[in-house]
C-alpha cells in the first residue's frame, strides 16, 4: 500500500454528462463544500488516436467561461505538438496528452506550460511507466488509464495499479512534485484499491454523472478515498 502526494481529489469527466447542457452539467460539481469538484475533466478525442469523436477547442472555451472549476484536459488525439498548447493558451488548468501519440513529449510539456498550464502525460493500459520515467520531471500530472481510451463506462483495469504503485515510490525517492490521476472504471466499488495504490486524482465519468445527484456521488467517494488514504496512512 502507498501513501498518496495530496488529500484525495475528483474529476467529474463531462464525457458522462449531457453535451447540450454543458453549463448547467459543469454547475452541478461547482457547488462549494465536499460536494464540489476538484478539477472538470473534459476528454478531447479525435477519431484517430482514439475511436471515438467528441469536442474540440471551441466547446472548452465555451466551458471555461461557463465556470470555475479548474478544466483538466484530457487530449486523447495525434499530434499533441500542434493541438496541445491551445487548450493551455485558452485558460485550461492541466493539459494531458498521450505518451504514444508524440516522439517529443518533453517539447510538448514545454509548450504546454509556456502558454500557462500544467503539463501531463498520460499512458494507456498497456503503455509501460518505466521508458519515462526519467522525463516525468517535465511534468506536473501522470494519468494512468485504467480502461483503453475512447469511451465512458468501461470496466476498471486492476492490473494498472501496479504502475500507480510503482510512481509513488518513484515520487518518494525522487521527491518529484507530480499528481498522479487515474482514469477510467473509477466508482464506489474500485476507488478504494485506487487510492491504496497511491493515486491523488481520481477521474470518475459514469460514476458521477450516470445516475442521481453528481455532487452527493463526489463527496461519497471522496469519503471513500479519503478512508482508503486513512487506511494506509496507519
Ligand atoms: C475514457 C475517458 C474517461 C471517461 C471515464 O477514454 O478518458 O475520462 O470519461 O469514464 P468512466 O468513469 O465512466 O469510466
Ligand atoms: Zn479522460
Amino acid at each position: 500500500m502507498c501513501k498518496a502526494g495530496t488529500a484525495p481529489m475528483i474529476a467529474p469527466s463531462i464525457l458522462s454528462a449531457d453535451f447540450a447542457n454543458l453549463a448547467a452539467e459543469a454547475a452541478a460539481v461547482a457547488n462549494a463544500g465536499p460536494t464540489r469538484a476538484d478539477w472538470l475533466h473534459v476528454d478531447v478525442m479525435d477519431a484517430h488516436f482514439v475511436p471515438n469523436l467528441t469536442l474540440g477547442l471551441p466547446v472548452v472555451e465555451s466551458i471555461l467561461r461557463s465556470t470555475d472549476i479548474p478544466i483538466d484536459c484530457h487530449l486523447m488525439i495525434e499530434d499533441p505538438a500542434r493541438w496541445a498548447p491551445p487548450y493551455a493558451e485558452a485558460g485550461a488548468y492541466n493539459v494531458t496528452f498521450h505518451a504514444e501519440a508524440t516522439d517529443d513529449p518533453i517539447g510538448v510539456a514545454r509548450d504546454i506550460k509556456a502558454a500557462g498550464a500544467k503539463a501531463g502525460l498520460s499512458l494507456k493500459p498497456g503503455t509501460a511507466l518505466e521508458p519515462y520515467l526519467e522525463i516525468l520531471k517535465s511534468f506536473d500530472t501522470l494519468l494512468i488509464m485504467s480502461v483503453e481510451p475512447g469511451f465512458g463506462g468501461q470496466k476498471f483495469m486492476p492490473e494498472v495499479l501496479a504502475k500507480a504503485r510503482a510512481i509513488r515510490k518513484y515520487i518518494d525517492a525522487e521527491e518529484l512534485q507530480l499528481l498522479v490521476e487515474i482514469d477510467g472504471g473509477i466508482n464506489a466499488d474500485t476507488i478504494e484499491e485506487a487510492a491504496e495504490a497511491g493515486i491523488d486524482c481520481f477521474v470518475a465519468g459514469s460514476a458521477v454523472y450516470g445516475k442521481g445527484d453528481p455532487g452527493d456521488a463526489i463527496a461519497a467517494l471522496r469519503a471513500q478515498a479519503t478512508a482508503a488514504q486513512e487506511r494506509v496512512a496507519g
